[in-house]
């Protein structure tokens, strides 16, 4: 069809095509093999490196031991388990909120939850850097969808004044997951509560890597009590598949029973399940992993910040090195890729036009020397290409 040739030809001049993807042949882990090669894996959501963990290893065996592989149907037929069951309990306990619901992915969790909870007689503020599955959720509802500039709050107020309605909710990322920044929790929960709105936080990126116990961005801001909704991933720091919504009873009781995406597909198998329980009980007790995360951080960054590249002021593991133009970034990329260093290269419509950016991550089992290595490579590259001053 010509459309969709156009559309691919366009994406390609753009330096947007995705196609040339990178297959891993071996675990997700700090060195990584890719085309017979050993690579230096510098982008990968695993913080904590537990994706390879043995304790991990062994609880999903068990798991397809005991209970075989196929989840065999959805939660409300044939495929609830006694370990989502106590999956739940657990995410409600970490969370500390009354309840929690597993839905088999967070882009699905996002859906379901906001599609679920607002229609047309609702107003969603929304952080303009905020994930695809977000805004995707916000179409679904049909809800008026009111996007504020990223953690701007004297732009959110504004429109706040100007949009609000009848309901409303504020939706905002904890983690950005392309920024590496916090949104402001602190203000956001002042203006909702000025204004009687409802809150809710994805927190993806701050599980198991900010928050007492790890528990993330909520608990990072001490604010369990003033968010509604909240949302998150056992996709990176926990090492797992599937997103969970904690909250109130009655609102997980409400997407039990609404929410699409989580009644129409096929339960997550028990052994994914059995991996997140016992991740979130690692990520709970092993505050050297997440101390030595945080170390590594700080001195990579300064690093960065020293050499001449801008670098968010944050706390994360998430430090993207902004480029600017698309195809620049996609160079910058392919000469690290020739030096053994693998960090994805991220480009509109996941960030801005005229951001683009390679999104490094750090985890808890990179060593300092191979950061050194890096570090080395980066300059080299950033200064050929004038990211920084040569
Ligand atoms: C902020 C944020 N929310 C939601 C998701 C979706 O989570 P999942 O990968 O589990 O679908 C992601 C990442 O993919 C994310 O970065």
């Amino acid at each position: 069809m010509k459309y969709i040739f156009k559309k691919l030809t366009e994406a390609k001049e753009k330096g947007l095509y995705r196609g040339d993807f990178k297959y891993l042949d071996s675990c997700q882990a700090p060195r990584v093999e890719i085309d017979g090669r050993e690579i230096i894996l510098l982008g990968s959501n695993n913080y904590l490196g537990l994706c390879n963990d043995a304790r991990l290893k062994e609880a999903a065996v068990q798991a397809v031991n005991q209970y075989g592989v196929g989840a065999g149907g959805s939660r409300l037929t044939t495929g609830s388990y006694v370990l989502h069951r106590k999956l739940e309990e657990k995410i409600a306990e970490f969370k500390g909120t009354e309840s929690s619901i597993v839905f088999n992915t967070g882009y699905m969790a996002n859906v379901g939850v906001i599609s679920t909870l607002c229609d047309r007689k609702w107003v969603i503020f929304c952080d303009k850097y905020n994930h695809a599955s977000i805004i995707d959720g916000c179409l679904l509802s049909r809800a008026r969808l009111i996007r504020y500039k990223h953690c701007d709050m004297k732009d959110l107020e504004r429109k706040i004044r100007e949009y609000k309605g009848e309901n409303n909710l504020i939706v905002t990322d904890g983690v950005f997951s392309m920024e590496g920044d916090l949104a402001p929790l602190s203000d956001i929960i002042k203006l909702a509560k000025e204004h009687e709105m409802l809150i809710m936080v994805d927190d993806a990126h701050g599980m198991g890597v900010l928050g007492e116990n790890g528990s993330g961005t909520v608990s990072y801001f001490n604010a369990n009590e003033d968010v509604d909704i909240q949302m998150g991933t056992l996709s990176k720091a926990a090492a797992s598949v599937g997103g969970y919504v904690a909250g109130k009873k009655y609102l997980i009781d409400y997407l039990r029973n609404f929410s699409r995406s989580f009644i129409f597909s096929t339960a997550l198998p028990p052994a994914s399940i059995a991996v997140s329980l016992e991740s979130i009980d690692i990520i709970r007790n092993d505050v050297n992993r997440r101390n030595y995360l945080k170390e590594l951080t700080q001195w990579f960054k300064e690093e960065l910040e020293f050499a001449g590249f801008h670098v968010t002021d944050t706390i994360t593991p998430i430090i993207p090195l902004i480029v600017g133009d698309a195809g620049k970034t996609v160079e910058f990329f392919k000469n690290l890729l020739e030096d053994g260093i693998y960090v994805p290269a991220i480009r509109p419509p996941a960030v801005p036009k005229g951001s683009s950016r390679l999104r490094i991550s750090l985890m808890a089992t990179h060593t300092y020397n191979d950061l050194q290595y890096v570090l080395d490579k980066v300059k080299l590259h950033g200064k050929r290409l004038g990211v920084i001053e040569g």
